[in-house]
Parts: structure tokens; C-alpha cells; sequence
């Protein structure tokens, strides 16, 4: 069972969410996860530019790491996304590769895969950057096993630290049982149903213009 993991903290695994992650990493390694774990301080993605190559070729022809991102991210069944809180959102880093992904995307490329998802912040709003990154994940095709967060403060208290380490350990395993078990979320059904409806509007309305991403459809039997 293989999962990835993409860091999006400039601090690297020593940082903050990058401690965070290596809680659930460990506990998804010894659950039987084979874990192979990117961070974008060593792999560099830069910003899309809008040019549409990726929805007529499937290649982006940028020159930086996301091509090799992206082929390890959908051989995975599964992929936990880390990033700090930057202003309410995710790190510059990690909102390059979501708007890089807007091929996969709209390809349903990590249809069925299982996703979770670390945040840290200062102090408040990491709630709404785990939403984000799970939605991202969703909007992959991934069914959402669950995310953990933590304050600057939680992660100073010994205590609290400990119960912030003890929920990341938990979702990994809880992430590992998923892929085992091919779970289903019955919460998140009728809005995958929605999103997978409408990229495959989009595809078949921008069949000539986006040919690849029409014969990835045809090829997966969804048309
Ligand atoms: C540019 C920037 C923006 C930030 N924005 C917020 C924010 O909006 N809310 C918050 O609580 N913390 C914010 N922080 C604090 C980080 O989220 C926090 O220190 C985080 O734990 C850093 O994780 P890291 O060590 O993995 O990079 C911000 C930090 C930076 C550098």
C-alpha cells in the first residue's frame, strides 16, 4: 500500500508541520504503509501559467519537479497533504501545486484514493486550511479519511503536544485501515457524485479543445 506524502512548510521536516506529519507517518509506517514523503523545500513547483497544455497533452511543460510530483502522487492509494496556515490558506508552496493539478483535476485522476490532511498555525483559522486541502483532495476524486491540526501553543505544552502527536498517529492509522478496507464515506457521496458530474461536463464541452483529457475519460470507460 503506498502513500504519499507532500510537505508544504518552507521549514522543511523540521518544522512545525513537518513534526506534525512525521507523527503520522510513523504510526502509518508501522500500520503496514509504505510511506514515500516529498517535501516542496526539496522538490520545486513553480506557479501555473494558465497555458491549457496539461488539459490538450496531460504534460505540463514546465521544467521543475511537479511532472515527477504528479506521477507519485497518482500511483499512490494514498496521499496526506501538510501545510502551515499562511493568512487562512495554505502555503505558497502547496497553492502552486493545487493550481498545477488543475489537469488531474479535472481528469478525476485520484478517483477512489484516500487522502488526509496537517495544518499548523500561530494562532486560530487552521480549521478552514484542513478544509481546504481535504477539498482539494475531493476534488481529485479522493474520499477523505480526516485531518488533525495544532497551535503554536499546543505544540510549546507538553500535554497538549502529546495529544496533538496522539490525533496525527491515530489519522494515520486511520488512513492505512481505509485504504485496507476500500471504505466508503457515505457523507461525502453526493457531493463527489456532483463534482465528478460536472468535470465530466466540462471534458465533453472541451472535447476538441482539450483532447487528452476527453480520451482519459473514454479510457477509463466514464463516457
Ligand atoms: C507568511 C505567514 C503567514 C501566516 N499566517 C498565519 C495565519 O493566518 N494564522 C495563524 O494562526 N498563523 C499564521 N502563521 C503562523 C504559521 O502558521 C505557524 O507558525 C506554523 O506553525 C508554521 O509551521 P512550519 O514551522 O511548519 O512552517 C503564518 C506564518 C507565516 C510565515
Amino acid at each position: 500500500m503506498k502513500i504519499v506524502t507532500i510537505l508544504g512548510s518552507p521549514h522543511g521536516p523540521r518544522g512545525a508541520t513537518g513534526t506534525l506529519l512525521g507523527e503520522l507517518v510513523r504510526a502509518a509506517t508501522a500500520a503496514g504503509g509504505d510511506v514515500r514523503a516529498f517535501s516542496l523545500t526539496d522538490h520545486k513547483v513553480v506557479p501555473c501559467v494558465g497555458c491549457d497544455a496539461c488539459h490538450k497533452t496531460g504534460v505540463c511543460p514546465q521544467k521543475d519537479s511537479f511532472n515527477s510530483l504528479k506521477a507519485a502522487m497518482l500511483e499512490a492509494d494514498g496521499i496526506v497533504l501538510a501545510s502551515p496556515n499562511y493568512i487562512v490558506s495554505v502555503s505558497a508552496q502547496m497553492k502552486a501545486l493545487f493550481d498545477r493539478c488543475c489537469g488531474p483535476i479535472h481528469c478525476q485522476a485520484m478517483h477512489d484514493k484516500y487522502a488526509a490532511a496537517v495544518e499548523t498555525s500561530g494562532g486560530t483559522g487552521g480549521e478552514e486550511v484542513q478544509h481546504y486541502m481535504l477539498r482539494f483532495t475531493q476534488w481529485l476524486g479522493c474520499w477523505t479519511v480526516g485531518s488533525v491540526g495544532a497551535m503554536g501553543a499546543d505544540l510549546a505544552d507538553p500535554m497538549r503536544k502529546g495529544q496533538a502527536f496522539a490525533g496525527a498517529a491515530d489519522l494515520g492509522r486511520a488512513l492505512v485501515a481505509a485504504i485496507q478496507r476500500k471504505q466508503t464515506f457515505p457523507a461525502q457521496a453526493a457531493a463527489r457524485q456532483e463534482f465528478f458530474g460536472r468535470m465530466k461536463s466540462l471534458v465533453q464541452y472541451r472535447k476538441d479543445a482539450w483532447p487528452y483529457e476527453y480520451q482519459h475519460w473514454q479510457s477509463r470507460g466514464w463516457l
